[in-house]
């Protein structure tokens, strides 16, 4: 199939690599059948995104983004939850309840892409919108509790960029939680260095040290918790332990907000 990716769209074939190739280890931590039939079904090379540290925040990320999302759907059963910047992502199926509305949402063209690998089910939907403008919302249903997912997302984004969206959020949902992967200032400055995304013509935006500097850029939000993936990726080789000390720091992390 010929595709042709935006340079930020074509870092969702990093993590569609890695949850592809986790599956098919012995003892995956993860499981995620559906990566590897996309990868089939769409015949992209991914050989070049799955090197060890990406690979590794990518398991775990994708465990504390789904052990997050699934405590607070138990808080809010019937929650309306969005995907925002889904790419390939199948989160949906790993959290679903039965209750939960979900929708998928990613820029028009990674929509398109999307399509040719999912369809729409039963409570979950694909659609067309960006996390800079806030048109796409008014076609949600209302819910008092708006659970929103940006997973591999606002890392690419300016400061200013990162303030539009979370003004957006806030002016469109009454309520909700925001689950966001984090960068430091470190990886900023030195994003031409890594080992995945160096393979692609994206660059990394706004770092930050703690997720309370978004609090200054929408006073809605408050601040929920903090924990970075070394939490998770020392948990499983000598080499995650090694990176959990020197990039103390420096890794990504999954901060909470909620208004
Ligand atoms: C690294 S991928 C992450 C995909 C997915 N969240 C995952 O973890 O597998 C970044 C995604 O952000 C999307 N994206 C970039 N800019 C966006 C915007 N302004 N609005 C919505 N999505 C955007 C890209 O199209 C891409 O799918």
């Amino acid at each position: 199939m010929d595709l042709k990716f935006g340079d930020i769209q074509e870092t969702a074939l990093i993590p569609l690599a890695i949850k592809a190739s986790e599956t098919a280890r012995t003892n995956a931590r993860i499981k995620d059948l559906k990566a590897k039939e996309i990868i089939e079904t769409l015949g992209v090379d991914v050989s070049k995104f799955d090197p060890f540290l990406s690979h590794e925040g990518v398991v775990a990320r994708t465990i504390m983004f789904r052990d997050e999302l699934k405590r607070l759907i138990d808080m809010y059963q019937d929650a309306l939850c969005v995907n925002l910047g889904c790419g390939f992502d199948d989160k949906f199926s790993q959290v679903d309840n039965g209750k939960i509305t979900w929708f998928d949402v990613d820029l028009p063209d990674q929509i398109a892409v999307r399509r040719k690998v999912y369809e729409d089910r039963e409570r979950c939907t694909m659609l067309s919108g960006s996390a800079l403008e806030g048109e796409w919302t008014k076609s949600l249903p209302k819910n008092d509790m708006t659970i929103v997912v940006m997973e591999g997302v606002l890392e690419y984004f300016s400061k200013d960029m990162v303030k539009t969206c979370l003004n957006m959020l806030c002016d469109s949902f009454s309520h909700g939680y925001l689950l966001a992967e984090l960068h430091s200032p470190f990886l900023e400055k030195n994003g031409k260095h890594h080992d995945a995304v160096k393979n692609t013509n994206a660059t990394f935006g706004w770092g930050t040290k703690s997720g309370k500097e978004y609090l200054e850029l929408e006073p809605r939000l408050t601040f929920v918790s903090e924990r970075s993936y070394n939490e998770e990726m020392r948990k499983y080789s000598i080499r995650g332990k090694l990176f959990a000390i020197v990039g103390r720091n420096i890794n990504n992390r999954l901060a909470v907000f909620k208004w």
